[in-house]
């Protein structure tokens, strides 16, 4: 109800002030500050108005977070980690458990799922300079995320106890070995016995459903706050802050609810029909989200004839395999996924958004994307002949990217950046 002066007229409530509330509202905002956290967080929460399709996957990541929160819960009642019941398990989820198959394919198709949106996620920062300051700790944060979930997804990997579950372990878990000095006892401890076993297994599903998931969360929350605090950029790469209006609101934003909240759904409801599609339809894609070796169980005598991880590691794959010395192989490798978290202050350029940058700077990125497919690509073949030459190749071109992103988006020729976002209603 509108608040009327002594003379009738309406009148501006104090800021933060808001219309008494009677009844079941009144109580609960007493206790719990629900209308307070709609009105700063999400009415009152100013996002620039010219977001594209590009901003769709921060929110999906987190749908796709839920997703396999609860779809996680619902294999733990039934799957039994150890060495004698993980594969049995499994198969039990997959032919007796009611709607069992569902909430398998769900999970293992979530977890591509989970890749592809942060991959899409992290190409949109690099498209729009997203991670510049003062966005360079929302950036950071949110390679803990990556790294986190790259466990999480390793882990999860094993616990079927497939025949590539045991060995792609064997590999990652060997890879420790490298370190100088302290690597054999380290991959001991890291396996709790002499080889991957039982123990093994063990740890792995309490860090894959207890701990990961955990720090997942408390990180996606700290990536939240940290981007509440900077606030967006956008595809402009203008900071909307800078321009207030009378309000004390940004000229170019609009209220995250309920604008955004509507064009959010529209995204999940895209995503979901697509998703659907696979889990229905390919739940293995042709062995890229579910590799054939791992519907036979775990054999420490027959090793498969290619092991190879999951396509969203095999681009660092073939950067291991491109080296013959497997130690300089695994430091290249962690190098590899290091590389961005100095992206905030290699990137020299005085502008923001791909859209003012020059050729150089779009060819650069341009080329980072076809290494990145190009290895992933040639992480899932042998390490040999001609493949070993490609791998090679776009090893350095991935590198280039980064390390010499100094230089060129120094001499890099920029347009000059707008004054007010662009924004073109569609
Ligand atoms: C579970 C994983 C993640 C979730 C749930 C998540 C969530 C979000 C959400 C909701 C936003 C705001 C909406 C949007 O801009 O799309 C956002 C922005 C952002 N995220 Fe993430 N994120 C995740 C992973 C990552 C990763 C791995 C990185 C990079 C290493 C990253 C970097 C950023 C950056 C730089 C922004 C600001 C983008 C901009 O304003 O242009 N995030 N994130």
């Amino acid at each position: 109800m509108a608040v009327k002066t002594a003379t009738g007229a309406p009148a501006e409530l104090p800021r933060g002030s808001a219309p008494a509330k009677k009844g079941f509202r009144a109580w609960l905002n007493k206790r719990l500050p629900v209308d307070e956290f709609v009105s700063t967080q999400l009415t009152g929460y100013y996002a620039p108005k010219n977001f594209n399709i590009w901003y769709f996957f921060g929110s999906l990541a987190m749908v796709v977070l839920v997703l396999q929160l609860v779809t996680g819960i619902f294999l733990t009642m039934f799957y039994k980690p150890g060495e004698a019941t993980s594969f049995d398990s499994v198969e039990f989820i997959m032919r007796e458990v009611n709607y069992g198959w569902l909430i398998r394919y769900l999970h293992s198709t979530g977890a591509s799922a989970f890749f592809i949106v942060v991959y899409l996620h992290m190409f949109r920062a690099f498209l729009y300079g997203s991670y510049r300051a003062p966005r360079e700790l929302l950036w950071l944060v949110g390679m803990a995320v990556y790294l986190a979930l790259m466990a999480e997804a390793f882990m999860g990997y094993v616990l079927p106890w497939g025949n590539m579950s045991f060995w792609g372990a064997q590999v990652i878990v060997n890879l420790f070995g490298t370190i100088p000095g302290i690597g054999p006892g380290l991959v001991e401890w890291i396996r709790g016995d002499y080889g991957i076993a039982d123990a093994t297994l063990n740890r792995f599903f309490s860090l894959h459903v207890v701990a990961l998931p955990l720090a997942l969360l408390l990180l996606v929350l700290l990536h939240l706050v940290a981007l509440r605090q900077t606030g967006s950029n956008n595809p402009d790469g203008i900071e909307i802050k800078a321009r207030l209006g009378a309000d004390g609101k940004p000229l170019d934003g609009i209220p995250f609810h309920p604008y955004y909240t509507v064009k959010d759904v529209v995204g999940i409801g895209v995503f979901f029909v697509l998703f659907a599609i696979v889990v229905f339809f390919v739940p293995t894609l042709g062995g890229l989200f579910l590799e054939a070796p791992n519907f036979d169980p775990a054999n420490p005598l027959s090793t498969p004839a290619e092991i190879s991880p999951v396509w969203y590691f095999t681009p660092y794959y073939a950067i291991l395999r491109a080296v013959p010395n497997q130690r300089f192989g695994a430091l290249l490798m962690l190098l590899a996924v290091v590389s961005f978290l100095f992206v905030p202050w290699l990137d020299r350029s005085p502008v923001k958004s791909m859209r003012y940058r020059g050729w150089i700077s779009r060819t650069a990125l341009a080329l980072f994307v076809i290494a990145f497919i190009v290895l992933g690509f040639l992480g899932k073949r042998p390490p040999e002949g001609l493949y070993v030459v490609l791998a090679r190749i776009f090893t350095v071109v991935y590198f280039a990217f980064f390390w010499l992103m100094p230089f060129y988006t120094r001499i890099d020729r920029v347009k000059p950046v707008p004054e007010r976002v662009v924004y073109h209603a569609h």
